[in-house]
């Protein structure tokens, strides 16, 4: 049997990869989070709980997840380069892990990323350690999400709004990516490139634009603004001007790229993964109010972080390389979003 590994599995994108492989494969499961932000398996999982393995806590009638909570960073410790150490204590018996996505990252909403910059950048000891673990351990596979805020924030701006092309983060001749966050989403690509010329690792690096779907965080702006239009804000605030715009796509469409990029990307190369269409905020709030059917007037916050004017992506490297384009349109996935907000709030 394949055991894979997810760090931050409990966090937005790594519990629907967990969901996702457990669904699609019979392969094992290992998935770790310290909880910091992510939720416990049990809000969230279907599969019901086992037992326990010393801190492990096994899910699935087939004894197919495992979920340990601790910090990454420990964990990379203890798996060594063997995981002999962490088989014996855990009595586990895998001696390879096959595919391994790394999503244990401080993330934060704009609020974290301007507001405690140092905080975010202990992002660079995560991955630092996580790079050099398998440079020793080197799985089979290898997932490395980059993010759109490691692109040169000066094409980003209301004067100059570009598509982003993978080829406008050019290591020879670099731009100022967003803030710590960016630059240690652009040190890690660096740091992939590195690990699979000079190790020989399969890596695949992504760029997601602004992924959202049904069980993201309120800290987050799709959900937040989903639930304020549940609850009929009256006025509607938004930050900014609310002409910001992203590219937003649904976290279904997220990982299908991810199946295929990691089927044909292994040299750490980035993809972009976006709709390739600017949104501003004013429109998600349009879309969320006529769902609820009303129309409020909009009150502009001036004084909250907004971040860069205008991200967006282009996806023809995408589209001719890989040959996968997103599936789901703004309206459909802002729908189930707004659904599932719906259900919770009423609901509860
Ligand atoms: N969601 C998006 O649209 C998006 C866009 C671009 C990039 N990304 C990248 O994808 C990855 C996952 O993002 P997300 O949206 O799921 O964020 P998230 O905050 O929901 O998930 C991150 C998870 O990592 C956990 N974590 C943090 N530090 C840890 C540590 N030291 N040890 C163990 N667990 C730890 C948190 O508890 C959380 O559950 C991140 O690397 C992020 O930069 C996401």
């Amino acid at each position: 049997m394949k055991t894979h590994l997810v760090s931050g599995g409990c966090g937005f994108v790594g519990k629907n990869m967990v969901r996702r492989l457990y669904n699609s494969t019979n392969d094992r499961i290992i998935f770790i989070d310290d909880l910091s932000v992510g939720t416990h398996p049990k809000t969230w999982l279907d599969a019901p709980y086992q037992k326990n393995i010393k801190e492990i806590e096994v899910y699935g009638n087939d004894e197919r997840l495992l979920f340990l909570k601790e910090d990454f960073r420990n964990v990379l410790h203890w798996l060594g380069e063997d995981a002999e150490w962490f088989n014996n204590h855990f009595e586990l018996d895998f001696e390879k892990f096959h595919d391994v996505y790394h999503f244990a990252a401080i993330v934060g909403g704009r609020a974290k990323i301007d507001g405690d910059p140092i905080m975010v950048a202990l992002d660079l000891a995560i991955d630092a350690e996580f790079f050099y673990w398998i440079s020793r351990h080197k799985p089979e596979r290898v997932l490395y999400p980059s993010s759109s805020a490691a692109y040169p924030v000066n094409l980003q701006t209301e004067e100059n709004q570009v598509q982003l092309k993978e080829s406008d983060i050019d290591f020879n001749n670099m731009g100022q990516p967003d803030m710590t966050y960016g630059w240690s989403k652009l040190t890690g690509e660096f740091l992939a490139k590195i690990t699979a010329k000079h190790y020989g690792v399969n890596i695949t690096c992504i760029r997601p634009f602004s992924g959202y779907g049904e069980d993201q965080d309120y800290s987050y702006p799709v959900p937040a603004i989903a639930r304020r239009a549940v609850h009929r804000e009256e006025p509607f605030e938004v930050w900014g001007t609310g002409y910001q715009g992203r590219d937003f796509v649904h976290i279904d469409d997220v990982l299908d790229c991810i199946h295929v990029a990691m089927e044909k990307i292994h040299d750490g190369t980035a993809i972009n993964i976006g709709m390739g269409r600017l949104t501003n905020f004013r429109e998600i709030i349009k879309l969320f109010c006529e769902f609820a059917g009303y129309s409020p007037e909009i009150k502009q916050l001036l004084d909250k972080p907004v971040g860069v004017h205008s991200r967006y992506c282009n996806m023809d490297w995408v589209n001719k390389n890989l040959g996968w384009e997103p599936k789901i349109s703004i309206r459909e996935g802002m729908r189930r979003v707004y659904d599932a907000v719906y259900k919770k709030e009423i609901n509860q």
